[in-house]
């Protein structure tokens, strides 16, 4: 009898976009279909962990077993992450968190007029849900991912350093958006680990692996 990979593990999980209000109608987003976020939290589950999934507007299914909250706005998902964050021992955070969010968003639909000009639209900075939990005083095991255009090794250990994260996931390239595969790399203090292009599901298993031999006391692997 071998015990789950993360039998008596609690892992919290963000996904999806976050969607900024402008008014009642509109807003801005990221791409983002949810789906790496939702394969890994269904693969943790599997593997014993007991999981939560904060998740923002995605049309996908709540994998079964696992515990899903949705929000809308990056500072709903921040706070969600925060109220929760105490009570699990890791920390998974794949959402495309909107990095501003409009600084006045309208009460009413903006009506479009011949007369009146195109309106303009001023941004304030969202906070930075993963390194304010990298930061707290006794922090989960955090795992934060990277979607860069370019340049992803020099980049992505420099992310990590500036998240303050033990392990960074870095996707290659911006055609991950809304496939089913996934290619991606690893960053964390002994360097890079390159994975070979795979379904996101079958991926979501390797990686949930991944992160189980590097936590704290993983006597088990
Ligand atoms: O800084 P950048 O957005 O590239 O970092 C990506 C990582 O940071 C992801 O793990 C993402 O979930 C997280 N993030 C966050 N809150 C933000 C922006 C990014 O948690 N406001």
């Amino acid at each position: 009898f071998r015990p789950k990979l993360l039998a008596g593990r609690r892992m919290l999980i963000t996904a999806g976009p976050t969607f900024e209000p402008i008014d009642p109608v509109r807003g801005i987003t990221n791409r983002s279909s949810g789906k790496m976020g939702f394969a890994l939290a269904r693969a943790a589950s599997q593997a014993g962990a007991d999981v939560r999934l904060i998740a923002g507007p995605v049309a996908l299914a709540t994998p079964w077993g696992v515990e899903r909250e949705d929000v809308e706005t990056a500072r709903q998902m921040h706070d969600a992450v925060m109220q929760a964050v105490a009570d699990y021992d890791v920390f998974v955070s794949v959402a495309a968190v909107a990095d501003w969010r409009v600084a006045q968003p309208s009460d009413h639909k903006i009506k479009k007029t011949a007369t009146q000009a195109v309106p303009s639209l001023s941004f304030i900075e969202n906070p930075d849900i993963l390194a304010t939990v990298a930061r707290l005083p006794n922090p989960p095991f955090c795992v934060g991912f990277a979607a860069e255009s370019d340049n992803l090794e020099t980049n992505g250990e420099q992310k990590r350093i500036k998240k303050n994260v033990p392990l960074l996931i870095g996707n290659l390239g911006p055609a991950t958006f809304g496939r089913d595969d996934n290619e991606v790399v690893l960053f964390d203090a002994s360097g890079v680990t390159h994975l070979p292009r795979s379904s996101k599901d079958a991926l979501a298993s390797v990686l949930i692996e991944q992160i189980a031999r590097r936590l704290p006391d993983a006597s088990l692997i």
